[in-house]
């Protein structure tokens, strides 16, 4: 890629989600990424082959502008959108600007849907996970992939916001339509400090990946 996320150096589970979508859903399948920020997981899916679906509420993250960096650094990030045109990517991209809680449904059925670290965001915290999760569900076609990182708690106070999960909580969402592929957590580990953390921290991580029943 010509052109860097913001979040380009923070962890993720995406190699594994990616490895679970080549398996089960065909190269020109349509991905739903919900909290896409300035396409960092948007722009190889795009790269890959598939269409995508980019839902994000911050419109810092789609159109760029000025941001501080760690270090008191003031720089000018790009956007999502200008991403995508450099890349020449955008053809693949739909963009939906909207917070995703209060988007309408999509006219069609997705192959599979996508979050990273999203839901945890203080803006999602007036709604129940449930919700959040139920939408994502929702978005999903019959043997149709879900997948999800996220953050679990580390700090006394995400211990009483339910959007900080495990892998075993996330787990009681997916009933009897779906099957759980695979989870996974992290242990505490230092993450540098990155946009809006401008000191070094410490995250702990899961994922869930599931496949939604075939008819
Ligand atoms: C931590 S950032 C994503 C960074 C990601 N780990 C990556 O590598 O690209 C999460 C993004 O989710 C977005 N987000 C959170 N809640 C959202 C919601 N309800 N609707 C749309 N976007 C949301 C935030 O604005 C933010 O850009």
């Amino acid at each position: 890629m010509q052109t860097q996320s913001l979040w380009e150096h923070t962890l993720t589970f995406f190699p594994q989600f990616l490895a679970a979508l080549k398996e089960r859903v065909s190269p020109d399948g349509t991905v739903a990424v919900i909290g896409a920020a300035d396409g960092r997981l948007v722009l190889p899916l795009a790269a890959a082959g598939y269409r995508v679906i980019a839902f994000e509420r911050d419109p810092l993250a789609l159109h760029g502008g000025d941001v501080r960096l760690p270090g008191d650094i003031d720089d000018h990030a790009m956007g999502l959108i200008d991403r995508l045109k450099l890349e020449e990517l955008h053809d693949r991209v739909q963009i939906v600007e909207k917070d995703f809680l209060d988007a309408e449904p999509l006219s069609a059925l997705c192959d599979a849907v996508w979050t990273s670290c999203s839901w945890h965001y203080s803006a999602n915290h007036h709604r129940p996970l449930a919700e959040f999760v139920a939408r994502m569900q929702l978005m999903v076609r019959a043997g149709g992939l879900f997948g999800a990182e996220f953050m679990m708690p580390v700090e006394e106070r995400h211990h009483l916001i339910e959007h900080y999960t495990s892998p075993e909580k996330l787990s009681r969402h997916f009933t009897s339509s779906w099957s759980v592929l695979l989870s996974l957590r992290t242990n505490e580990f230092t993450e540098q400090a990155h946009i809006g953390r401008p000191q070094d921290h410490t995250h702990r991580m899961g994922l869930l990946l599931a496949a939604r029943t075939p008819k």
